[in-house]
């Protein structure tokens, strides 16, 4: 892997959530128009937070506009990748950066203006109470504008079916805009994390309630990109398919020789 970027320490700058450090990454590709309006938003929103765009070598040039960004604010730092590896391993590589760094708080950010930054500061605020809070479309108060038919049906679809699967009580769990405070990501090994795609949203919160941690979710509205393309395909549907049933399978096979060993032992 050639990721280019001396890690750094955290700014320092205390959020005024309490939360402490914020950093907040930002999976790129292919998103030029996109990157420049994020950041100005999100720096706007919550001026405390520093920003890391990791981009995979986007043709469309992404990497540079980030560069000349950073260039001009010292918040704002880059990561170039050498070709397009998956959302996941785009993740994996920022938290590592991030960690190393020192930040209190790592969040996951789109690109392409579908999780409003100006909801960031609701996110870190449950924070106080919880170690990961995920930014819900489907519970109350939480809402999708602008989506197809056919991605509300994929959303809600996967959802219920990670839910029934694997037994996880919670409204979004492959929802991509998180706040995660450092120790859930430190108790996890991120060598481990082979999700490539977007069931990697499902794999890190599903790692997070096997470890004890807290996880609470708030309602956004996400609402769909105006510019460019989504890289949803059905590769990503293929593996977060195969991989849920894995783990639910998994899952519930503990729970059966649990079961049966308190039983044969109770009997
Ligand atoms: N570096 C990098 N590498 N970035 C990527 C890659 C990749 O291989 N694939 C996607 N991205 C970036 C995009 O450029 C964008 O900033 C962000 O990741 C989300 O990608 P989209 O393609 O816009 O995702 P989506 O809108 O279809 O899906 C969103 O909702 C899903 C749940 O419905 C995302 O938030 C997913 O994470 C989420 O699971
Ligand atoms: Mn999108």
């Amino acid at each position: 892997m050639t990721d280019s970027l001396t890690p750094r320490s955290a700014s320092g700058r205390p959020d005024a959530s309490g939360a402490g450090s914020v950093l907040v990454i930002v999976p790129t590709y292919n998103e030029r128009e996109n990157v420049q309006i994020i950041l100005d938003r999100l720096l706007t929103a919550v001026p405390s937070a520093d920003a890391l765009v990791v981009d995979d070598g986007s043709p469309d040039g992404t990497g540079e506009v980030a560069d000349k960004i950073a260039a001009s604010d010292d918040r704002v730092h880059v990561m170039h990748r050498s070709a397009k590896q998956g959302l996941g391993a785009a993740y994996v590589a920022g938290f590592r950066w991030g960690l190393d760094a020192g930040y209190d708080v790592l969040v996951e950010m789109d690109a392409d203006g579908s999780h409003a930054p100006e909801q960031l500061p609701r996110l870190l605020a449950a924070l106080r109470h919880a170690d990961l809070v995920l930014g819900s479309r489907w519970v109350p108060g939480g809402e999708v504008v602008n989506w197809s038919k056919g991605r509300e049906i994929l959303s809600r679809g996967g959802n219920l079916y990670t839910k029934l699967a694997m037994g996880i009580d919670l409204g979004d769990v492959t929802g991509g805009y998180r706040a995660y405070r450092r120790s859930v990501l430190e108790s996890i090994d991120l060598s481990r994390v082979a999700s490539e795609g977007y069931c990697f949203q499902v794999d890190l919160a599903w790692r997070a309630i096997q470890g004890g941690f807290r996880v609470t979710e708030v309602p956004i509205t996400f609402a769909e990109r105006e510019i460019g393309e989504s890289k949803m395909s059905s590769d990503i549907i293929r593996e977060a398919l195969v991989k849920v049933t894995e783990w639910g399978a998994t899952h519930r096979l503990a729970q059966l020789k649990k079961l049966v060993s308190t039983t044969l032992k109770g009997g």
